[in-house]
């Protein structure tokens, strides 16, 4: 399927679809459980490291199996043969969404693109997205000074590896609230967008520290949303993720 085909169909789902709950819990029990309370609606959900490390691709089957579509948040980042073999076994599983790290490198992404684009198609007849992530939002100047010392900003870094991810044939890019004018300025409006780092007005930070309003993201540019403990940590799941969609729906 061809990127611009696959692009326009996820951009196509409604509000509701476009808000993915991040279940970032340790084990398949809490994660059902908590698919339980956020009811039917909130049918795009998060599978990070924590739960796949603890329910493997049996937790994706089963959500899978009450009616959820599957963001397989890994953040792959191998060389070419390895991430392509993950990225086949994943589009397998029949999940939405993939992630890999785009300092992995030009071949890397490429790879891993070439697996997914002759991937069977999922739940939603498309094959899964490839999205990359530049910089991790956790990380600081301090931490670039380390790990990668010379004259790069975040933002340089970000723009160069965003645009590099996406010459290399990845579908789009995770990237915060604060990435994301950068983001757009230097690729245009084609990669998909999702963001992390969503907080409603009033709602607690927590560890983030780099955030927006569901508005205001969506504002900027982000296709999708990927919120964890507003709507997870909140006494109505279901009626927090409805009011998160409902934000969407005033995009100017
Ligand atoms: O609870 P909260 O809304 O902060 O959760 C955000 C989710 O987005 C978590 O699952 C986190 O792993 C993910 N994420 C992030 N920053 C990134 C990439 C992913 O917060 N750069």
């Amino acid at each position: 399927m061809r990127r611009e085909d696959l692009l326009a169909a996820l951009r196509a789902l409604p509000a509701t679809d476009r808000v993915i709950t991040a279940l970032d819990v340790p084990s398949a029990e809490a994660a059902l459980a908590l698919t339980g309370r956020l009811g039917d609606r909130a049918r795009f959900v998060k599978v990070g490291l924590e739960l796949f490390s603890a329910g493997g691709p049996t937790v994706v089957q089963l959500l899978q199996g009450r009616g959820k579509r599957i963001f397989l948040d890994l953040k792959y980042a191998d060389i070419p043969n390895t991430v392509a073999g993950a990225a086949r076994v994943a589009a397998a599983l029949g999940v939405s969404l993939v992630t890999m790290h785009a300092s992995c490198g030009r071949a890397a992404i490429a790879a891993a693109a070439a697996a997914l684009a002759d991937a069977p198609e999922n739940e939603m007849r498309l094959r899964p997205a490839l999205l990359a992530v530049t910089v991790l939002t956790s990380l600081g100047p301090d931490d670039l000074a380390e790990t990668a010392p010379g004259p790069d900003t975040i933002p340089a870094r970000v723009s160069r590896l965003a645009r590099l991810a996406w010459t290399a044939g990845c579908d789009g890019l995770v990237c915060s609230p604060t990435d994301l004018p950068a983001v757009r300025a230097e690729l245009g409006g084609q990669p998909l967008v999702v963001t992390p780092g969503i907080r409603p007005p009033g709602a607690d930070q927590a560890d983030q520290k780099r955030i927006a309003t569901p508005r205001a993201a969506f504002a900027a540019g982000a296709d999708f949303l990927v919120v964890g403990r507003p709507i997870t940590g909140a006494e109505d799941p279901a009626g927090a993720h409805a009011a998160i969609a409902a934000e969407l729906e005033v995009r100017p």
